[in-house]
């Protein structure tokens, strides 16, 4: 798991060539993984910045929550590998681990998840605001409107620097993210909002507020609850990646929780990122058919056509993405416990994925199935439309953004995030009126 530069300390000297201008600059090492380069003094020192568009070699923090070796497929939260989370733990469970760093005992558990459901109302207030969307809106839309709507209604606990508020600001985050994205699915299909049940599960909870109506009994089917509970584990934090790194930018300013989740929940919308998973269902059905695929190989190796096989390539993972085997075997229990025999999707993307772990493109440039191209199959296969796809992803990942924003408030060295750039511009020339301009 260490490479070979694995926790390398001592330093790096930077000279200006031409100049007799130097810097020693301290190397840091992780507990794990490569060590860094800590240029913080580099511009004081010899008034030159860093140049890494995309963040793809900088460290923007320190962290002691996710470890990823992408060479290797590694995946740690907290220390434990992600298998023996999605296999043992329980999504909550996960959640205490990632926000207070070790798994609860059983009676922080039972703790936690009290503190948790005694949340999961929304501000009877907050209802009308779906109103106020058109029913076919996005259900991502609405995410980042109520999410963002919530610092208006939860005063009490935005003091960002009150360990406590912090804290119920958390659970209220985890237990109400649940409710608004199932509402928001109501709201799209007309039927009514079905309130939250404290006596299910966290998962159970959110697929019965998925699919229950008010006017007959509906009982989650515990295997699915699990599958879900799975997914979300496998989605619940992913180190420094886009919507992180946007939530942790949006806490540096001192901005209220609500208001940063908000910001990760956009950020996540992409196709790039959080919007994989639904791009990967629009591609098996444009495919349609095995007997495509060739066809579909061939534009995704043809630099003009602009297109990509979603659900593979991953900016860290080099290797298979840990949380993608792992969704694989969800995907096949769900399908037998569906009594789903021959799914066309299924078939479609198992070809595809032999196909393309072959394919010298795909070998050569390291692109393999990350954790999206089976999560579409599954969710699909369960029932949850295609839009909500990514919502899901959000869902989950409340977990961890909140997490990392807690860990950043709680940094003593954290300070607003500003990355400088190299400005290629004009250079300064002076104001043409309008009559002289060409
Ligand atoms: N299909 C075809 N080619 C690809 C793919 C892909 N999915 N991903 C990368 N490549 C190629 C690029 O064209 C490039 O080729 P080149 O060197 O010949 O120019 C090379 O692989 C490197 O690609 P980059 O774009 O530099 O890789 P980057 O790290 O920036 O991108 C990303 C990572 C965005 C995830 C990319 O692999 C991608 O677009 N994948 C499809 C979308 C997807 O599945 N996203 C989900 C990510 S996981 C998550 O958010 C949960």
């Amino acid at each position: 798991m260490n490479g070979p530069d694995s926790g390398v300390t001592g330093t790096v000297t930077i000279t200006l060539d031409g100049t007799n201008r130097s810097l020693r600059i301290p190397l840091m090492p992780g507990s794990i993984g490569p060590s860094v380069v800590d240029i913080r003094k580099l511009y004081n020192e010899l008034g030159v910045f860093t140049f890494d568009p995309g963040y793809g070699g900088t460290a923007a923090c320190e962290s002691k929550i996710t470890y990823i070796d992408g060479d290797e497929g590694v995946l740690l939260h907290r220390g434990y590998p992600i298998e023996e989370l999605a296999e043992h733990a329980s999504f909550l469970e996960v959640a205490h681990l990632l926000l207070n760093g070790d798994l609860p005992n059983a009676a922080q558990k039972a703790d936690f998840e009290r503190g948790v459901l005694r949340h999961t109302m929304l501000h009877e207030q907050l209802r009308s605001f779906f109103n106020g969307f058109r029913r076919d809106a996005h259900p991502m839309a609405v995410m980042c409107g109520v999410v963002g709507a919530m610092s208006a209604f939860y005063h009490d606990s935005l003091d960002i620097n009150d360990p406590d508020q912090r804290r119920i600001s958390a659970f209220r985050l985890i237990a109400k993210v649940p409710t608004v994205a199932a509402w928001a699915y109501k709201y799209s299909i007309g039927q009514p909002f079905v309130y939250p049940r404290n006596d299910l599960g966290y998962a159970e909870n959110f697929l019965y507020m998925m699919n229950a109506v008010p006017t007959e009994p509906y009982v989650v089917n515990p295997i699915l609850a699990r599958a879900m509970d799975r997914i979300l584990i496998l989605h619940a934090d992913h180190e420094q990646n886009a919507s992180t790194s946007t939530v942790r930018l949006a806490g540096s300013t001192g901005a209220n929780p609500f208001a940063c989740i908000a910001a990760g929940i956009a950020s996540l919308w992409g196709p790039a990122h959080g919007g994989a998973n639904e791009a990967v269902l629009k591609m098996l059905s444009e495919i349609g058919h095995v007997s495509n695929i060739p066809d579909f190989i061939d534009r995704v190796k043809d630099k003009n056509s602009n297109v990509r096989l979603m659900g593979f390539g991953h900016r860290v993972y080099k290797n298979y993405d840990p949380r993608a085997k792992i969704m694989q075997r969800t995907c096949h229990e769900v399908l037998g416990e569906l009594g789903i025999k021959d799914d066309p999707l299924l078939d479609l993307a198992a070809e595809l994925e032999k196909i393309a772990l072959h394919d010298e493109y795909f070998v050569s440039r390291k692109l393999y199935p990350n954790v999206d191209f089976y999560s579409g199959i599954i969710l699909k296969a369960m029932g949850i439309p295609v839009s909500m796809f990514t919502v899901l992803f959000a869902v989950a990942r409340t977990v961890g953004w909140i997490s990392q924003w807690k860990e950043m408030i709680e940094d003593p060295s954290q300070r607003i995030g500003r990355p400088r750039q190299v400005y290629t511009g004009p250079t300064q020339r002076g104001f043409v009126p309008l009559d002289a301009r060409g």
